[in-house]
């Protein structure tokens, strides 16, 4: 028996098969290497002290995902596999639609061909959008996202949501914060594949010399320091939040409709000006940066309850701000090693 993990080179993957293998589980990866490269395979493979089986194809090439459920005993999927940059979404929006949804849905005709229940789907604080009440807690009614990359999130959970009520399966949906940071070892992180769109990866960058200043997208909001607050969340607790929301599902053989939904995040909001600053005094460096106008689509305030993650998964985040940003700055200096070899 094994978990399909889809997108297992990516970012949160790669840390979520980890924990997996730790947790004795065999894991399948389909990533088609789009937003990873396959170094992230061997270091999994340090960390851990096992390899996972890898197949490097696109998802939506459904003649090889047939094979590869034909080749194993698949109990299970975590599909982070995605295409997730907010702008790029909205000049590409049919392939965003494609690439999100259509791989989606590829898997789940094994599943529902192979009567396959376990599903695990990557979805995001984003179909919130602004909400009125802080903290955001499940119940808090959905909004429409603005972006392309939001609705293709919003559509996976109601995709997800027909399927376990039609064929009596189960599924959880993950709405993840704001996930941040490495791995201790140091060999896993965000890959920063061009210029990076995210607040962390980019101030990692800025106090590496790589980006001359980070630009804070206006400091005119109605917050204490004027900059918007989110709920950064360490990408290793993340993990582990995967592998309790496996385990739950799994726990009950019954052949049922199971639609879990979690907020995974902290439960703590910071400001941009708040992430700036531990990650100076994590780290001792500098991030120059200068104030600019807003970023379109940019909400003030997002942080998560995340009571039902802590009560049904007995799960929550244990890193602060400043430990998840320290490790940041160890894989920045594992990249320039590995660039200057
Ligand atoms: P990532 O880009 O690092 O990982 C996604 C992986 O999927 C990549 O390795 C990529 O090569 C692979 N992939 C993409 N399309 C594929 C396809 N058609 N076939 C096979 N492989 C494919 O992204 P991440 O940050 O690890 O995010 C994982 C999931 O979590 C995504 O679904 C994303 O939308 C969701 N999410 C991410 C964040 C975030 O801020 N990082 C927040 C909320 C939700
Ligand atoms: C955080 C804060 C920016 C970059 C995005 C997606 C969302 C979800 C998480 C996947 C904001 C500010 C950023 C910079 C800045 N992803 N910022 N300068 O906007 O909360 O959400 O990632 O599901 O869908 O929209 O995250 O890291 O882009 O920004 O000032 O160069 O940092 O304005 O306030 P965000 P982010």
């Amino acid at each position: 028996m094994a978990i399909l993990v889809t997108g297992g080179l990516g970012y949160i993957g790669s840390h979520t098969v980890v924990e997996l293998l730790n947790n004795n589980f065999d894991v399948v990866i389909v990533d088609d290497l789009s937003n990873s490269e396959r170094f992230i395979l061997n270091n999994i493979e340090e960390i851990a002290g096992k390899k996972p089986v890898f197949y490097p194809f696109d998802l939506k090439r459904k003649e090889l995902l047939t094979q590869v459920f034909d080749a194993h005993q698949i109990d299970g999927c975590i599909n982070f596999a995605a295409s997730k940059a907010v702008g790029e979404s909205q000049i590409m929006p049919v392939d965003y639609y494609e690439n999100n949804l259509f791989s989606l849905i590829n898997i789940l005709q094994e599943f529902k061909r192979r009567e396959i229940s376990n599903f695990i789907f990557s979805s995001s604080c984003t179909v919130y959008g602004q909400a009125d009440v802080m903290p955001i807690d499940e119940n808090t009614p959905l909004k429409m996202p603005e972006s392309v990359y939001g609705k293709t999130k919003q559509m996976g959970e109601e995709i997800l949501k027909d399927f376990a009520n039609a064929y009596k399966r189960k599924v959880s949906l993950l709405r993840y914060f704001n996930p941040i940071g490495a791995h201790p070892s140091a060999k896993l992180g965000e890959l920063p594949i061009g210029v990076p769109n995210n607040l962390v990866p980019y101030v990692m960058q800025t106090a590496a010399g790589i980006r001359e200043k980070l630009s804070i997208w206006g400091n005119d909001y109605d917050t204490e320091d004027g900059t918007p607050i989110r709920d950064y969340i360490y990408v290793v607790d993340l993990a582990k939040a995967h592998v309790a929301a496996l385990k739950k599902l799994m726990a009950d053989n019954e052949e049922k409709t199971v639609i879990d939904i979690y907020n995974l995040g902290t439960g703590k909001g910071s400001s941009v000006l708040d992430v700036v600053n531990a990650f100076e005094i994590a780290n001792d460096v500098k991030v120059a940066y200068q104030i600019c106008d807003r970023r379109e689509g940019d909400i003030t305030i997002a942080y998560a309850n995340v009571d039902k993650a802590e009560k049904e998964l007995n799960w929550k985040s244990e890193t602060s701000l400043q430990e998840a940003l320290k490790t940041v700055w160890e894989w920045q200096k594992y990249l320039n090693s590995r660039n200057s070899n």
